[in-house]
């Protein structure tokens, strides 16, 4: 057997429903009703994800393994890294064309997938190990927005941030992630950044609309959460999904509106929340760049912009650069 398989663990199971308890109060007790997005995300609402990734309106996913497909070798080339490390999801079938053209480079050393769900970690580390078992799996279990000092150093790293996750992060969390990432990194180190990019209203809106209803169910899929993790009484059908396009801010919001009335008990936090009907709540920003935007959020942060990849209809791009 080859170099094997480390799993470093940085998030306990606590630490979660310790921090949606403590954002449930902040973001639902009170103000502008706001969750963060990585509660859609417990079993059935990956599984809900990976149903929309195939949704002909979603148009993402499809054209970021396009341009991976066309320009990974590139990608292994122009950085040089011995090491991919993953920020999200390790399993995905974009993992694999970049870890292949780094190994076909006769680079490749080292991967590092880095979630926040241990389970799902250990299980992708141990299928990758066995696909590629001459190289080292260094996992590593941690919060992209807490963890990223963790991520193990050593040769020459690549990081990849792909699906366009960077863009439901805000403005100034995006500003403190680039930079806490860069900062981290060493000259010749580089990040594979992956963005989706501003277009016509229609096209936006239908991928966060979809005819389906399936983006409906993963956005409604939350209050399910907070049903199970805090005991609380939400009936999902009583809220409306709707994502409209904010074209000041050039995001997408994704919002669940009351359709009443209502009142919603929250048995382990002890409290009450009250929705006026047509109140909303936000679960989801999810920017939409241009390339002047993303090179100049990549220079605040440190990092050059090396290489620019759209897919031929310029919907989605993927950005090298380098530290
Ligand atoms: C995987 C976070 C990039 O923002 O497009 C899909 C999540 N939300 N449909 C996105 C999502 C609604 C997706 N990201």
């Amino acid at each position: 057997s080859g170099p094997g398989v480390k799993v470093d663990v940085h998030v306990k199971p606590g630490d979660a429903q310790r921090a949606l308890r403590a954002e449930v109060l902040e973001g639902l007790c009170r103000g502008p009703k706001e969750l963060s997005p990585k509660w859609l995300y417990d079993e059935r609402g990956s599984q809900l994800f990976d149903d929309i990734t195939r949704l002909p309106e979603y148009y993402p996913t499809r054209r970021e393994r396009e341009i991976l497909r066309a320009h990974a070798d590139d990608v292994a080339r122009l950085s040089g890294a011995d090491t991919l490390v993953e920020l999200g999801s390790g399993t995905s079938e974009k993992t694999r064309l970049l870890l292949d053209a780094m190994d076909a480079a006769g680079q490749l050393q080292r991967f590092v997938p880095f979630d926040v769900s241990e389970a799902f970690l250990r299980k992708a580390a141990e299928n990758l190990s066995r696909e590629y078992p001459r190289i080292t799996v260094h996992a590593v279990v941690g919060d992209f927005e807490q963890h990223l000092g963790r991520i193990p150093g050593g040769g020459r790293r690549l990081v990849a941030f792909l699906g366009g996750t960077i863009g439901n992060l805000k403005p100034a969390q995006r500003a403190l992630f680039l930079r806490e990432l860069a900062s981290g990194l060493k000259p010749g180190d580089g990040l594979l950044l992956g963005t989706d990019l501003i277009k016509d209203r229609e096209r936006l809106f239908a991928a966060y609309n979809d005819s389906a209803g399936v983006t409906a169910d993963f956005n409604r899929n939350v209050l399910r959460v907070l049903n199970r993790e805090l005991k609380a009484d939400f009936d999902p059908e009583a809220f409306e999904h709707l994502a409209p396009f904010d074209e000041a801010n050039k995001w997408i919001e994704m919002r669940l509106i009351s359709r009443k009335a209502q009142s919603v008990w929250l048995a382990d936090l002890g409290r009450r929340v009250d929705f006026a009907e047509g109140e909303c709540l936000r679960t989801e920003v999810s920017c939409k760049f241009c390339r002047e935007q993303v090179q100049a959020e990549l220079s605040d942060a440190g990092l050059d912009l090396a290489a620019w990849w759209t897919d031929a209809d310029g919907d989605f791009a993927l950005s090298l650069a380098m530290k």
